[in-house]
């Protein structure tokens, strides 16, 4: 299984985001955090950052969106070039609808359940997604604690993706360390969004103790 670590820039320094990328070049993806103060209580940057970011980065980008309103502000993240785009269940009129937008205008288009939303509507629909997101922390601010209350929705996602045969990427979002990488890769994440844990030391280093730790665990099947 393919192992991907996605530094979250949320965790870097905003007044040198070019130099940022310059030390997660071993990364996967990128991933970038846009916030909107609505759908969750902190507001951080938009598009005309992103513009500029997919200029800059060596690596592609894996943009989260937690905004409301998706369906109308989605596919312009696409268009840009992102190389994903994840928009919130909470927060999509018609997930389905917009997830044809994103990977019709060329970007993976992804689904991200808050620790609270139930994945069992998705289960059905997983052919019309590249990648599902199970937030291991209420979104919304870098530097929580991982919620293991989450580990199981993500178990019952893992059974469904391997029983569908698809491509489906599962990614992990919120307090991943080289602790916690553990429990979600064993629960079947194979792409893990790290801020802090990147950020507060040397990133190189970081991504390779991460990696390490996520391949030493591979998925035990349920
Ligand atoms: C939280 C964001 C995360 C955040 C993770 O709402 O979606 O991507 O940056 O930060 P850490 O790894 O510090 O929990
Ligand atoms: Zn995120």
């Amino acid at each position: 299984m393919v192992t991907r670590i996605n530094p979250s820039i949320l965790a870097a320094d905003f007044a040198n985001l070019e130099s940022e990328f310059g030390r997660i070049s071993s990364a996967d993806l990128a991933h970038v955090d846009v916030m909107d103060n609505h759908f969750v209580p902190n507001l951080t940057l938009g598009l005309p950052i992103v513009e500029r970011l997919l200029q800059v980065s060596a690596i592609p980008l894996d943009i989260h969106l937690m905004i409301e309103d998706p369906d109308r502000w989605a596919p312009a993240y696409a268009e840009a070039g992102a190389y994903s785009v994840t928009f919130h269940a909470e927060a999509a009129a018609d997930a389905v609808g917009l997830a044809r937008r994103l990977r019709q205008i060329g970007a993976r288009a992804g689904i991200a359940l808050k620790p609270g939303t139930p994945v069992e509507p998705y289960l059905e629909l997983l052919a019309e997604f590249d990648q599902v997101l199970v937030m291991t922390v209420e979104p919304g601010f870098g530097g929580q604690s991982f919620l293991a209350s989450t580990m199981p929705k993500l178990s019952v996602l893992a059974d469904a993706v391997r029983a569908s045969g698809l491509d489906v990427w599962l990614q992990v979002d919120g307090g991943i360390t080289e602790d916690t990488i553990v429990q979600a890769a064993e629960a079947g994440a194979d792409t893990f969004v790290a801020g802090s844990s990147v950020f507060n030391g040397n990133p190189a280093d970081r991504i390779a103790a991460l990696r390490a730790a996520a391949e030493a665990h591979p998925h035990r099947h349920g």
